[in-house]
């Protein structure tokens, strides 16, 4: 298979595709683009389209395929990535599918989906917390900061946690992910981009699996 340097990372929510997008972006040099967090800078900058989300986000729906493949379309207004992008979040329909596949003019991205079961997701999800400052990501259980409640890096900062990481909406948002993105796991099956990986590992035995299937499908 060709991989045309544009991986997209698929799993449901909470499976760790941000903390991976960061670690491989930065060992690889690739651009990552989150459409959650650009979601949630529009929400917080209070821009048109961030107020029409932000109900939506807190609901643990989806935002309309439109606002967001608009946001990704404007990564692309330079022309189709050459040097490696990394896609976490998006596509999460198969309109948004279709609508990445013209974007892409032929390139071929490798899809890898990271799997972790519900119950691990709603422990992970609920321990999130987050630097309003730097946007590093702590987890009580899993990797707490030093001093409860404030961030490594800029200590003055309480940490917060995502208005959807409440257990109702975590749940929700696995309803979600099950109807409208897993199927997505068939759609790059069938074309040949596919691979899983287990994300109920440890971040660093994730990482060293993705960094080898990018290896492997760039050869
Ligand atoms: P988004 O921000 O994309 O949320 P998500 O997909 O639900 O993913 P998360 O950010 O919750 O989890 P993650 O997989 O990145 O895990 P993380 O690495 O943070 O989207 C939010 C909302 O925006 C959506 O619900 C929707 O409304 C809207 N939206 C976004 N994109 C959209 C789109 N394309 N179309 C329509 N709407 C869209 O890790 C989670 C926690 O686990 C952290 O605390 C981390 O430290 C910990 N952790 C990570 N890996 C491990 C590990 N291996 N072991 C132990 N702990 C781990």
């Amino acid at each position: 298979m060709s991989f045309g340097r544009v991986l997209i990372l698929l799993g449901p929510p909470g499976a760790g595709k941000g903390t991976q997008a960061k670690r491989l972006a930065a060992a690889k040099g690739y651009s990552h683009v989150s459409t959650g967090d650009l979601l949630r800078e529009a929400v917080a900058k209070g821009t048109e389209l961030g107020r029409r989300a932000k109900a939506i986000m807190e609901a643990g729906e989806l935002v309309p395929d439109e606002m967001v493949s608009k946001l990704v379309e404007d990564k692309f207004a330079s022309g189709a990535p050459q040097d490696g992008l990394i896609l976490d979040g998006y596509p999460r329909t198969r309109a948004q599918a279709e609508f990445l596949e013209r974007l892409l003019q032929g390139l071929q991205p490798l899809a890898i989906g990271i799997e972790v079961d519900e119950e691990q997701i709603v422990e992970r999800l609920s321990g999130r917390r987050s630097c309003p400052g730097c946007d590093r990501v702590f987890n009580i259980h899993t990797s707490p900061s030093q001093v409860v409640g404030h961030c490594d890096d800029c200590p003055d900062r309480e940490l917060v946690q995502r208005p959807d990481d409440q257990e109702e909406v975590i749940r929700e948002r696995m309803r979600v992910y099950r109807r409208s993105t897993a199927p997505l796991i068939d759609f790059y099956r069938e074309r040949g981009q596919y691979r899983q990986a287990d994300g109920s590992r440890t971040v660093e035995a994730v990482a060293d699996q993705l960094a080898s299937m990018v290896e492997a499908a760039a050869a």
